[in-house]
């Protein structure tokens, strides 16, 4: 693969096709945070009008620091997986104790936090800092299974660090941001579970799957 090539591909696209989501707007770490959190078991559509209520209620680290749980609860309600509700809240709340309300921009500070796992960490560190880390979850593991033609198993633990080494390399440290979006972006849009658009994609080229026309037997996931 060449990897610039591959980097202005992708971002060029990106920039011309991306979704105006309420979470694009800037690059607060609170609302990245907020909104990647909700969008872990949630999907885009779903999580639009949550959020944009939920920044609306509590527009900063201290508004819910200092909120009733059983408040941000109510707002929650309808998203399910409620722990990542009182897991945010609970955070919040140390960032605003220990941080004085900054959120913490390196990955052990971050990944201390409750609730904030490898994908949070590495999406907030590259969305809302620019830093050159990975944030890997189910889609973008579908869309680089693809590219790089990977057969490994992706419901295993170490798969995902496999594919976290290949973001480090593959990843634009001109513009982390952009390219993990713009990954996320190609996931939701092109590089789809089933029927991939490939024809329409813009990295179609520098897939490894599409030249041999795989693509829909990957990603690989073998039930536990
Ligand atoms: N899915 C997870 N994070 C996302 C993001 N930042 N934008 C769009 N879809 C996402």
């Amino acid at each position: 693969i060449d990897i610039s090539r591959f980097q202005n591909d992708l971002i060029t696209w990106y920039q011309e096709n991306k979704r105006d989501l309420p979470w694009r707007q800037d690059q607060d770490p609170y609302k990245i945070w907020v909104s990647e959190i909700m969008l872990q078991q949630t999907k885009v559509d779903t999580v639009i009008p949550y959020f944009q209520r939920f920044i609306k209620k509590y527009p900063d680290v201290h508004a819910l620091a200092q909120a009733d749980p059983e408040d941000v609860l109510k707002s929650w309600e309808g998203l399910g997986y409620y722990s990542r509700a009182r897991n945010l809240q609970n955070a919040v709340r140390e960032v605003v104790a220990t941080y004085n309300g900054e959120v913490p921009d390196n990955g052990d500070e971050l990944g201390a936090l409750k609730g904030v796992g490898a994908y949070t960490k590495g999406a907030i560190l590259s969305i809302a800092f620019n830093q050159p880390e990975p944030a890997v979850d189910g889609n973008v593991m579908r869309v680089f299974s693809r590219i790089l033609r990977i057969e490994e198993d992706i419901a295993l633990q170490r798969t995902k660090k496999l594919f976290e080494s290949y973001v480090r390399e593959l990843i634009d440290e001109s513009d982390p941001s952009s390219f993990n979006q713009a990954v996320m972006e190609l996931g939701a849009l092109i590089c789809t579970p089933k029927s991939p658009a490939c024809l329409l994609c813009p990295v179609q080229e520098h897939c490894q799957a599409f030249a041999a026309g795989v693509e829909e037997e990957l990603p690989i996931k073998k039930k536990a």
